[in-house]
């Protein structure tokens, strides 16, 4: 088997040459276009999940069908990284302007709300000034509050896709980065374009707190947005994102191998490419046997305590680490506060709040509800128990 022909695709937002176990997702999204584009009402879709799980992929999938359906997208867009969340949704609507212009004949229309974009960026702080050919068009989505403006601005869009018998999808990536006033703003705007029956949808992605910061922004937000939290892989589903992908290619999998595989990755899309990857890589021929496995099962665990569990790890400060170590010495999640804090060493759990608020920050653990915690990354407490256990950082 040649390295070149490898159809495994570990990595974040790779697309799997076989998306497994989304069908209904995307099922459900088809059917949300297709009751925007008849000016219906369908609330929008705000995923959260683990790390790995497949929610930047699931998103590229709805992207390519929101296209086939002839709406225009943003792409995936990943948020978080500009200091003002309106450079990114200005740098969003100007993208979506320009494919509905392409896409139909509407150049005049399409000029004028790229005035709106433009008037909207202005009054951006500190913003990217986008680079837009057009005059600003005055008294719209320009008045510098963040909510109002948003609010407009997704109108002025969704009546120039409604005008052209088209529609838009917005497609944001780790959501979970914007703060509250941002999330406040966005739950606004898209109240407003579906109270007028605007085609404009919102898939959202991000952690698996995104829906709790959502309700803490607008506590409306639950009502506003279908959450869906996508999950691990059933072991019928985990076994076809491992052997379609080398089927497809003449390679089979032994039915023990492959059983082998898909316990060891316990369904999580991330870790089934990892082994099918090195599989590939290892094994002679077809098909793929047990022994295969056990050749590769090691250096899989490597990889991923170095490069998965690793680099996440050093992100933690000494005794942000501790507290991660912590966590993992007390069995099954969800983890109390306060269990942790004891484990850390702490007199009172007072001490450790601003490591755990620190953690949270950096997105490597996240609260269930109010008093626990528990981990972004799967499994990550058995790679911190095999490789950094509580006792391995002495005492204080
Ligand atoms: N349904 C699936 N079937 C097969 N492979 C998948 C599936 N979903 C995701 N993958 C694979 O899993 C890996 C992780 O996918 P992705 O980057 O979308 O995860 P994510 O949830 O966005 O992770 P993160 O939170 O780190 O951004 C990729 O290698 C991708 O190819
Ligand atoms: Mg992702």
């Amino acid at each position: 088997m040649q390295r070149r022909d490898n159809p495994y695709t570990p990595g974040a937002g790779r697309r799997p040459p076989c998306l497994a176990g989304r069908d209904r997702d995307l099922d459900e999204f088809s059917s949300l276009i297709e009751v925007l584009s008849s000016r219906g009402a369908e609330r929008s879709l705000v995923y959260s999940g683990l790390r790995g799980v497949g929610k930047t992929v699931l998103l590229m999938e709805m992207d390519i069908l929101a296209s086939e359906a002839g709406w225009a997208t943003t792409d995936v867009q990943e948020v978080g990284s500009q200091p003002d969340f309106r450079s990114t949704f200005a740098q969003m609507a100007a993208r979506l302007l320009r494919e509905m212009s392409r896409r139909h004949r509407i150049r005049d229309r399409v000029e004028r709300a790229l005035g709106v974009v433009k008037a909207f960026s202005v009054v951006t702080p500190g913003g990217v000034q986008l680079k837009l050919d057009v005059a600003p068009i005055r008294g719209v989505a320009d008045s510098g509050d963040p909510e109002q403006d948003l609010v407009e601005l997704l109108r002025e869009i969704g009546q120039v896709a409604a005008g052209a018998g088209s529609g838009v999808l917005f497609l944001i990536d780790e959501m979970q980065n914007l703060d509250s006033a941002s999330l406040a703003a966005v739950c606004m705007a898209f109240q407003a374009v579906s109270r007028d029956a605007l085609p404009v949808a919102l898939v959202g992605a991000g952690l698996p707190d995104l829906q709790v910061r959502l309700m803490k922004a607008k506590p409306y937000a639950d009502r506003l947005f279908e959450y869906r939290e996508l999950g691990r892989l059933r072991n019928a589903e985990a076994h076809v994102a491992l052997v379609k992908p080398a089927a497809t290619l003449g390679i089979d999998f032994a039915r023990n191998a492959a059983a082998e595989v898909v316990e060891l990755a316990a369904g999580y899309p991330y870790f089934l490419q990892e082994y099918g990857r090195e599989l590939w890589n290892a094994a002679e021929r077809s098909p793929i046997t047990l022994s295969d496995v056990n050749e590769v099962r090691d250096l899989v665990k490597e990889q991923l305590a170095h490069t998965f569990y690793g680099t996440r790890f050093q992100l933690a400060s000494d005794a942000e680490q501790r507290y991660l170590a912590s966590m993992a010495s007390l069995g099954d999640p969800p983890y109390a506060v306060a269990a942790v804090a004891r484990a850390w060493g702490a007199a009172s759990q007072r001490q450790t709040s601003p490591h755990r608020d620190s953690l949270i920050q950096k997105g490597l653990i996240w609260s269930p509800r109010r008093g626990q915690v528990d981990f972004t990354v799967p499994l990550f407490a058995e790679f911190l128990l095999e490789h950094h256990p509580i006792g391995g950082f002495g005492s204080d």
